[in-house]
């Protein structure tokens, strides 16, 4: 560790935070202006640890393209909110599977059906596990010959290769059920369980920035979770991110949103679903 790591950095002043506020809300939408705290420690951590004490400086070194990328990628992983957890938000996991097991019963005639689910904001991987769980299980009470496809992206690279890990302390896993764990996971070394490799299969792990999807092919979804990433943009952002999301759903697709995140949000395509402890939408059928 170098001698720079035991220096404290000066607050960042009001035109510094202006700044970094600036750069960092118009490439990934993240709003500071609640979450000073966020920034202020995440720029710190960072600067500590490649020995930078001026924040003008690596400003500087950050902004540049294409040299400051490497360096930018490293900045967002300090300051992104990544907490998650299994089967956060009961109630959105209880409309899921209402949902899959109307929709896998009247999919089970077809051939071939590929049941594709996009986790928007993956974070380390809890969610998009869960939505595999969720859906393997109703396939496999239903006996349905339907294969199953899970997006997950984030703009983190770090939560990023823990999700592709796929390897879980006791206490992450300690709230799911007995007979969960036995059919998902395998205890290794020190508490830790990992995913069996049969569920990972169905997954697929993208490093990708959700204000850039117009880059992104056209692949349709039967189920979009966007939670808890939103609340942390601004109004005008949420809804340019959501009403992109509508394109990438199939007739009759799924979008939930986490409860009381951009709240007000309207869609012509889109009707709420009556449940209202979730914020959960349906894609018109003949869109
Ligand atoms: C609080 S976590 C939510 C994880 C999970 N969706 C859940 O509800 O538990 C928010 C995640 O959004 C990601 N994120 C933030 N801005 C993003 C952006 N512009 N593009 C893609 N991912 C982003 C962060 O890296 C973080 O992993």
């Amino acid at each position: 560790m170098s001698l720079w790591s035991f220096k404290t950095t000066p607050a960042l002043t009001e035109e510094q935070y202006e700044r970094w506020q600036n750069l960092l809300e118009q490439r990934t939408g993240i709003n500071f202006s609640q979450h000073k705290s966020i920034l202020q420690s995440g720029l710190n951590q960072r600067m500590r640890e490649i020995g930078i004490d001026d924040y003008d400086q690596y400003f500087q070194q950050v902004s540049a393209i294409p040299e400051g990328v490497g360096e930018w990628t490293k900045l967002v992983d300090r300051v992104s909110v990544k907490e998650t957890s299994f089967f956060r938000e009961p109630n959105a996991y209880a409309v899921l599977k209402n949902y899959l097991v109307d929709l896998i019963s009247s999919e089970q005639k077809a051939q071939d059906y590929t049941l594709d689910i996009w986790s928007v904001g993956c974070s380390t991987g809890e969610e998009p596990y869960s939505l595999a769980i969720a859906a393997t299980d109703i396939i496999d009470y239903l006996t349905a010959k339907i294969f199953l496809g899970v997006v997950a992206t984030d703009i983190s690279a770090t939560a990023l290769a823990v999700a592709k890990e796929g390897k879980y302390s006791a206490r992450k896993i300690e709230t799911l059920a007995p007979e969960t764990k036995t059919k998902y996971f395998k205890p290794v070394a020190n508490r830790y369980y990992q995913v069996s490799t049969e569920l990972q299969r169905k997954l697929c792990f993208v490093q990708g920035n959700i204000l850039e999807l117009k880059d992104v092919p056209r692949l349709t979804m039967d189920v979009i979770f966007c939670q808890n990433v939103l609340v942390y943009f601004q109004r005008d952002r949420q809804k340019q991110v959501l009403d992109t999301l509508v394109h990438y759903l199939k007739p009759g697709g799924l979008l939930m949103v986490a409860s009381g995140e951009a709240s007000g949000w309207q869609h012509s395509q889109m009707k709420r679903t009556a449940d209202e402890s979730v914020q959960a939408y349906i894609k018109a059928q003949n869109s």
